[in-house]
């Protein structure tokens, strides 16, 4: 599997309270600090980024926003700038699927999202992924290039260590997860539009995370497949336990 590192995001969404939060930071950094062969990011609610920052500074987990605003300040209530978390997190997840269909966010609010987070020194994991529907209707390759063609629409080179998370909507928080061998189609899928816009080289050197009902038995099917660098864990990462189990599992289906 050509030298990409893979990685493992852990999105807590809006999930525990501050001491929870803290709780499960100690145990992920017991069990996960130092852990080779893999790159581990924690994106914890806004409101505990700074506990999670100070929880895991100085270890090898990474902190991770699960949404950011496009404008470095201004008259925005209740949104928290991309460029205010710049010292606080390494990561900024973009386009995540709940984004954009419970809270409504277009392919332009996700490609002027992205634009901000390349601009800062922030690395992007971009969501991209189709509907039940749009999957059974034969349109998933059509749905796919649209998110990314928007995404990329203002982008002329992919940064090294770019990353995508493929997270079809109809396997998130459904444990429908994709079978391994429909995972593995639909990323190399991706993988072959990233070639089709940045060359050869650029889509070999991308990180494609699988996202959807990922859980500690099904994570090594998923892992194992040429083109899948990683997950991209919901509801399985709130448990020490069995986000620490996945974790090694990837670095393990890496080596
Ligand atoms: P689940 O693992 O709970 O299905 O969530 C996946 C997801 O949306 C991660 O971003």
């Amino acid at each position: 599997m050509a030298t990409r590192t893979p990685i493992v995001g852990g999105n807590w969404k809006m999930h525990l309270d501050r001491a929870g939060a803290r709780d499960l930071l100690r145990e992920l950094r017991g069990q996960l600090d130092g852990l080779a062969g893999v790159e581990v990011v924690i994106f914890p609610p806004a409101a505990w980024l700074g506990d999670a920052a100070d929880a895991l500074e100085g270890s090898t987990l990474r902190v991770g926003a699960q949404n950011a605003y496009w404008l470095p300040h201004g008259a925005y209530t209740g949104e928290v700038g991309a460029a205010m978390l710049v010292g606080t997190a390494d990561y900024v997840l973009v386009g995540h699927s709940e984004r954009r269909h419970v809270f409504g966010e277009s392919d332009e609010d996700t490609a002027r999202k992205l634009d901000a987070v390349l601009g800062l020194a922030l690395q992007p994991i971009l969501a991209v992924g189709e509907q039940q529907e749009e999957r059974e209707g034969g349109r998933t390759a059509e749905v796919l290039r649209r998110q990314l063609d928007a995404a990329f629409a203002d982008i002329d080179r992919l940064p090294e260590g770019f990353t995508i998370a493929y997270e079809p909507v109809w396997a998130i928080g459904t444990g429908l997860t994709a079978t391994p061998e429909i995972a593995q189609a639909t990323v190399a899928e991706i993988r072959r539009m990233v070639a089709d816009r940045f060359g050869a080289a650029s889509a070999e050197a991308c990180r494609i995370q699988y996202g959807g009902s990922v859980n500690a038995g099904n994570v090594a099917d998923l892992a194992s497949q040429p083109d899948i660098d990683g997950a991209l864990v919901g509801g399985a990462s709130l448990d020490a336990e069995a986000f620490a189990t996945i974790c090694r599992a990837v670095a393990a289906a890496a080596e």
